[in-house]
């Protein structure tokens, strides 16, 4: 059977000085030692964080990752950031097409897919986020949001080298509502089928992610579902004991 190494990643969000920001990479660097565990571990900090991050984050396999980037390589983009500059600080991923991002910054899937294909060629992975809203969900259409996300923000070419796909339920995130055990596997079987379909079978290997509340009380039951890979995380990515014990839940 495929194996999928689960990705636990904490997407910070506009959280953080260097102060504490730092002082929380320290922590989960002191937790991972040397030792090689069952998951990768992944933080997401603001821009302002990154390269102090990435500093700390040397002596382990802690990886460290931006929360988006613009389309192009570079130019005349004021207050923007291109997935090189990520590349070139040492970040190794990239979450790209955040439901706060789409509804705060009017993102498209077609821009979600241009920013993939950029991250890519800086040779970032792209953990290309998809969910639906609460009244796309009330009113049945779920899945149908899901395929179309799916098929217009993921370019062709995704492997499980260069992308992680994260399903977070817009009415989950930052909510303390959870999917339940059975929603959350419904789409994240419904997304591997979609890839497969699309991509070919390796594209089975293609990490899928749950986003949406999840912490300590319910990452293990959410892990162990078939087709959930891992975690994005963000309230509780914030406090260096929860979401170490959510990555203890998949090991
Ligand atoms: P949350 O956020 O864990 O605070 O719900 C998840 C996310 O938005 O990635």
């Amino acid at each position: 059977m495929l194996q999928r190494r689960p990705l636990i990643a904490g997407n910070w969000k506009m959280n953080g000085t260097l102060l504490d920001g730092t002082a929380l990479v320290q922590a989960l660097v002191e937790r991972l030692g040397g030792d090689t565990h069952g998951f990768d571990l992944l933080v997401c900090p603001p821009f302002t964080l990154l390269h102090a991050a990435v500093q700390l984050s040397l002596s382990s396999s802690l990886n460290i990752g931006g929360q988006d980037c613009h389309t192009a390589e570079k130019g005349a983009y004021t207050g923007d950031i291109s997935a090189g500059m990520l590349s070139d600080l040492g970040c190794r991923y990239v979450i790209l097409g955040h439901s706060e991002r789409r509804a705060d910054h009017s993102e498209s899937d077609a821009l979600v897919n241009s920013k993939t294909r950029t991250a890519w060629d800086a040779g970032l992975v792209a953990i290309v986020c998809v969910g639906e809203t609460e009244s796309e969900r009330d009113t049945g259409c779920t899945l149908d949001v899901i395929a179309k996300q799916i098929a217009d923000s993921i370019p062709g070419d995704a492997t499980e080298v260069n992308t992680v796909v994260a399903y977070e339920p817009v009415w989950a995130i930052g909510t303390g509502r959870t999917a339940t055990p059975e929603e959350a596997q419904e789409v994240h079987a419904f997304i591997r089928k979609s890839l497969v379909d699309r991509f070919g079978e390796h594209a089975a290997g293609i990490r899928i992610l749950y986003g949406g509340s999840m912490k300590p009380s319910n990452a293990t039951e959410l892990l162990a579902l078939a087709d959930v890979d891992g975690g994005l995380i963000g309230g509780a990515s914030l406090n260096a004991d929860d979401f170490w014990e959510i990555a203890q839940s998949c090991a």
